[in-house]
């Protein structure tokens, strides 16, 4: 018991450490495998003894709350929107205003950086709260979710009776770019820019969604600062750190505007480079006393001002729109431009996402538009310049027949996509090559889609599970291949047998199967052959698979495809098994029902240890429940139990139930 509770500390301590140097923007000395590892021995080490989980344990961050609806909170003290200046003249003007009752002064430069506000509230040094911004005045409690954003403590290093924190929730670009990525190949709606899709991913009901959407967080202000001993805003930006916040490192203090001004053109012109979406700066009087004394506008404090960046449009002709056909058949109408420069690169190629999206707004073949990069990233047309038109812009019409194989093209009800129905298209088959040694999958590193395509042409292989059988000799005569390369692809291939089953049924590309998937997947069968053997009910019972995903999954083991394709991987010497929970599967394909206040756990403690014995944590009391666990003060849902016949157990009862 005592070794098991100091291995607990330990990896608690590893995992937070992991954490912050992930977050710390450091580098991180472990891998993601190591650090799974290490949550795993965790999550099965406080599943033996849920008396032990703590609030701020990093187990607590994999998300698994199912809200039904948000909660309000009032803040303690309302968020403020700032006054907004758009040149340096506006600059000026809230320079002259400041010296007119603050003569000396200074101010300290932030990044704004465009996400959403999240306030925080910690009580004896614990995370107890997370809000958005609301009206204001009133926001909606995400405590769930905010857990699950790594960068963000848990615990203060130092913990302080009650501590509220101000900063911004964000995601950053790649996580964005992926994100619609995926969803674009699922055909699903994309986000517009990572600041809705942070808003959306820290909205989420299911919090184990927004832990697959890798949010950030920078910290920026502290309520009741003085009362800390602060009194000023470079010593609350260290003070944040020096409590385990991430502050953002480009922030600069100057005692003259034009300074200040210099320093805002030169980040105007570096915004592209950030890891993250700024859309300007913040421009702060650095003294609290001076603050206090300038006070506030009836929305604003007269002591700050933002520095908005002009939005980047450039102009182009839409040149021709060509179709691409992705992994999953989706046809994705993809704009030819004339080239241009925009947010830092030259651009001659924009998604159109589409048809709908074509429609309204209305893009034709010729047309003159403006080009944005939605997030930074993904350069898109804003909107067509309707009164460049000459009459001979051609209307977009999507194919009937796939470009890439003739095969007949349809779209599903409440798709917006359109797919390829052939599951043999050549487009399909490179795509899914390509996605199955990508790095989250098989991470077959020296096989970019060139060589994929080439491998293709001549007939080496036809599908993932060729690249097996490929020798030193065969890519040789690959264009750009020198033997060095070959050498290192040979390997990589060789290696990625050992890749497990988790990143394996990733790899197979099933629809709505991510990555994430692949692992709750990998750890509830533990090998190939029981996932292909589970059948929808059996799906369904596990948490986080959602109808979509089981009746794909099935459909995809009863083609006589995928059995041929998992045969030659088999005989390949790829590895289809996984470390199975230790726990037995007690529970598997059963929907409990927890209500009451518990004595001897938390509620997220006990669902989860029916999740681990293979159980589903509900909410809800139907027919189909197998058992409730009724607590103190259990109401309705155990009235309704009793009304259906449904068994009641009290936590006796189910402790015993899990320790037999
Ligand atoms: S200070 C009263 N600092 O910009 C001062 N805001 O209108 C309150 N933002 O939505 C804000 N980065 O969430 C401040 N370094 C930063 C910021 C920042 C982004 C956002 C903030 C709010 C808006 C300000």
């Amino acid at each position: 018991m005592q070794d098991e509770l100091e291995r607990i500390a330990t990896l608690r301590k590893e995992l937070e450490d992991a954490n912050k140097q992930y977050y710390g923007l450091d580098q991180p000395r472990i891998t993601d495998t190591e650090y799974d590892a290490l949550m795993r021995e965790l999550l099965d080490l406080e599943a033996k003894h849920p008396n032990w989980v703590t609030p701020d344990s990093p187990t607590q961050r994999v998300g698994g709350e199912v809200a039904k609806e948000y909660t309000k909170v009032r803040h303690l003290e309302p968020l403020l929107s700032l006054d907004n200046a758009f040149d340096p003249s506006d600059l000026r003007e809230f320079d002259r205003r400041v010296r007119q009752i603050a003569p000396l002064v200074d101010y300290v430069v932030e990044l704004k950086i465009d996400g959403l506000t999240v306030a925080l509230t910690y009580e004896d040094g614990l995370m107890v709260r997370g809000a958005t911004r609301g009206d204001g005045v009133v926001g909606e409690d995400i405590t769930a979710n905010v857990r699950t954003v790594g960068s963000i403590p848990l615990r203060l290093n130092k913990a302080v009776p009650k501590f509220s924190v101000r900063g911004e929730g964000y995601m950053p670009k790649a996580s964005f770019a992926r994100l619609n990525q995926e969803r674009e190949e699922e055909g699903q709606s994309t986000f517009a820019n990572p600041r809705n899709a942070a808003a959306g991913s820290l909205r989420q009901l299911n919090s184990r969604i927004t832990a697959e959407r890798k949010l950030d967080y920078f910290a920026y202000q502290v309520l009741s600062a003085k009362e800390l001993g602060l009194h000023n805003q470079t010593e609350v930006l260290t003070y944040l750190q020096k409590q385990g916040f991430v502050v953002n490192p480009e922030y600069k203090v100057f005692s003259d505007i034009e300074e200040v001004i210099i320093y805002c053109e030169a980040m105007a012109s570096e915004r592209h480079h950030f890891l993250y979406d700024i859309d300007g700066l913040v421009i702060k009087v650095n003294e609290f006393d001076l603050q206090q004394e300038l006070g506030f506008t009836a929305k604003s404090p007269r002591w700050a001002i933002s520095y908005k960046f002009p939005a980047e449009q450039v102009e182009t002709v839409v040149e021709d729109i060509v179709i691409r056909v992705g992994r999953t058949g989706v046809l994705t109408p993809t704009a030819v431009l004339k080239a241009v420069s925009v947010a830092g690169s030259t651009v001659s190629r924009a998604t159109l996402h589409n048809l709908d999206n074509i429609r309204e707004k209305d893009i034709r073949i010729g047309d003159h538009v403006l080009l944005h990069k939605a997030g930074d990233v993904i350069p898109e047309v804003v909107r067509v310049l309707l009164e460049k038109r000459i009459g001979e812009e051609k209307l977009f019409e999507m194919p009937d027949l796939c470009p890439e194989c003739g095969s007949p093209v349809s779209r599903e009800e409440g798709e917006a996509a359109y797919r390829c129905q052939s599951i043999i298209c050549p487009a399909q088959q490179r795509e899914g090559i390509i996605h199955f040694v990508s790095r989250d999958a098989m991470a077959i590193d020296g096989l970019g889609p060139a060589v994929v395509q080439q491998l293709l042409d001549v007939g080496l292989i036809n599908d993932a599970a060729d690249l097996y059988s490929l020798t030193f000799d065969d890519l040789t005569p690959v264009e750009r291949m020198g033997k060095k390369s070959a050498e290192n692809l040979l390997k990589a291939i060789q290696d990625s047998k050992e890749r497990g089953l988790a990143p394996l049924i990733f790899a197979l590309g099933i629809r709505h199967t991510g990555e994430k998937a692949g692992k709750i997947l990998a750890q509830t069968f533990g090998s190939m052959e029981e996932l292909q053997e589970a059948n929808l009910e059996d799906l369904q019972a596990i948490p986080d698979v959602g109808p979509a995903m089981a009746e794909s999954l099935v459909q995809f083991f009863r083609l006589e495809s995928t059995e041929r394709f998992l045969v030659k991987l088999c005989e390949a010497g790829v590895n289809m098994t996984a470390e199975k929970s230790s726990k037995p599967q007690i529970f598997a394909g059963k929907s409990i029902v927890v209500t009451g206040s518990l004595e001897r756990w938390e509620r997220r403690e006990i669902e989860t240890l029916i999740e681990e014995y293979g159980g589903k944590a509900a909410s809800s009391v139907s027919k189909k429940t197998a058992f409730v666990v009724a607590g103190e003060k259990a109401g309705s849902k155990l009235a309704k139990a009793q009304g259906l016949g449904v068994p009641i157990l009290t936590e006796e009862e189910f402790e015993q139930l899990i320790k037999s």
